[in-house]
């Protein structure tokens, strides 16, 4: 087991300098967040309302930000998501937090990136359960909407991909730079405490940086759910197998961002663990064959709460009202 946590830090580390030349010379396995760079402000502020507003969805009642809670770490802190119908998805939803740093989205990275992605759970019916079609025809029926589409696209014809260029490039403002843990990478020796320091030795020593690392601490491979010890999850997800076809991919998932997760709960792509301390101890077991006492764990814990950073912070966005002619929603979709 040993050789298989060394094998995947060998592949791990270089992988990182391989996409981070920037950070090539820094001696830690996980580097500060940056800022975002906003090219197109008009294009952020569409995508906003877009993301708060619940027409995009057939009942009218969900939004974007109704799984993915900018209030509460980018997630629901559910198990799995409800969707349209109090429908119970199969799968914890993942963080938006520093989505864009993501290799691929979704937990089998079955959408390339943020734009890919966005077109989704408008037409999931287990989601927000409307179209493209009707998405669509809704905004360009709000007189202010088609405005905005105008000033940030240069159009005014609505369509999916502007309002999915658009969800992305709010999405990539959702950056969460500046956590303790940052403030110490840069320099802030007194940002983190001796224990939390203690854990993050334990992190690298006992090789969860082997696929916690980058930016992201996570984000930038798939991986195997029970490298060691086989997991018994209760969703019915196989990973990214269902992309590649490939046998070898069952049960790789993407490797979960660690930024935020003391607001991420519960954890796991079933969502099964409900505290950083059982997550921490399956991932030591299952990936590693390491038991840790309580007080490694806790030291573990304790260093991740430093990666929490600043949250998201904006003027809540007022949305255009509905004009007379916008089709109205279907909250049993009837
Ligand atoms: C009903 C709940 C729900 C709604 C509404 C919803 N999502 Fe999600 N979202 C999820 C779940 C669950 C997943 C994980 C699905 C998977 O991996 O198969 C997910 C995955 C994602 C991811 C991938 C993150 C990652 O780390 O892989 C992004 C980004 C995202 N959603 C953005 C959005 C945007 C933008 C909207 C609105 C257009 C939206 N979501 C609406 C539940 C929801
Ligand atoms: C071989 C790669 C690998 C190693 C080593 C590893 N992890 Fe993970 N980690 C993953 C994958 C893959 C997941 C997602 C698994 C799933 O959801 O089924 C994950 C999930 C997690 C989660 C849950 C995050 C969330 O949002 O759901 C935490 C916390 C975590 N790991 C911490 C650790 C710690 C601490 C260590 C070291 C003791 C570690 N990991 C070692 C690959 C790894």
């Amino acid at each position: 087991m040993l050789k298989i946590s060394q094998i995947a830090m060998a592949v791990a580390v270089a992988l990182t300098s391989a996409a981070m030349p920037a950070y090539a010379a820094s001696p830690e396995p996980i580097q500060p967040i940056q800022a975002a760079k906003v090219s197109n402000p008009a294009l952020v502020e569409l995508g906003k309302k877009l993301y708060f507003d619940p027409r995009l969805s057939m009942s009218g009642f969900i939004s974007c930000n109704s799984c993915h809670n900018l209030s509460a770490g980018g997630t629901d802190n559910l198990k799995t998501s409800i969707g349209h119908n109090w429908n119970e998805g199969p799968i914890n939803a993942p963080t938006v937090l520093n989505s864009s740093l993501n290799v691929a989205q979704f937990w089998d990275g079955r959408a390339a990136d943020l734009k890919a992605q966005a077109g989704g759970p408008i037409a999931n019916p287990g989601e927000m359960a409307s179209n493209h079609t009707l998405a669509v025809e809704v905004l360009q029926s709000i007189p202010a909407y088609v405005a905005e589409f105008k000033k940030a696209l240069g159009t005014d014809k609505v369509t999916i991909e502007g309002v999915t260029k658009a969800i992305a490039a709010f999405e990539e403002t959702l950056v969460t730079p500046n956590s303790r843990f940052d403030k110490w990478l840069k320099g802030n020796k007194k940002a983190i405490s001796q224990t939390e320091m203690e854990g993050y030795k334990l992190f690298k020593d006992s090789g969860c940086v082997a696929c916690h690392n980058g930016p992201a601490v996570g984000g930038n491979s798939f991986q195997k759910m029970g490298v060691v010890e086989a997991y018994k999850a209760s969703s019915p997800a196989e990973g990214r197998v269902a992309v590649t076809g490939k046998d070898a991919d069952r049960f790789n998932f993407k490797v979960p961002t660690l930024r935020n997760v003391e607001l991420t709960y519960p954890y796991f792509h079933d969502g099964a663990a409900n505290t950083l301390k059982e997550a921490v101890d399956t991932m030591g077991r299952l990936q590693l064959g390491k038991k840790f006492t309580d007080e490694e764990n806790g030291k573990i814990v304790a260093f991740l709460k430093t990666l929490t950073g600043e949250q998201p912070s904006f003027k809540l966005p007022i949305l255009p009202p509905s004009a007379d002619a916008t089709p109205r929603p279907k909250p049993f979709g009837k």
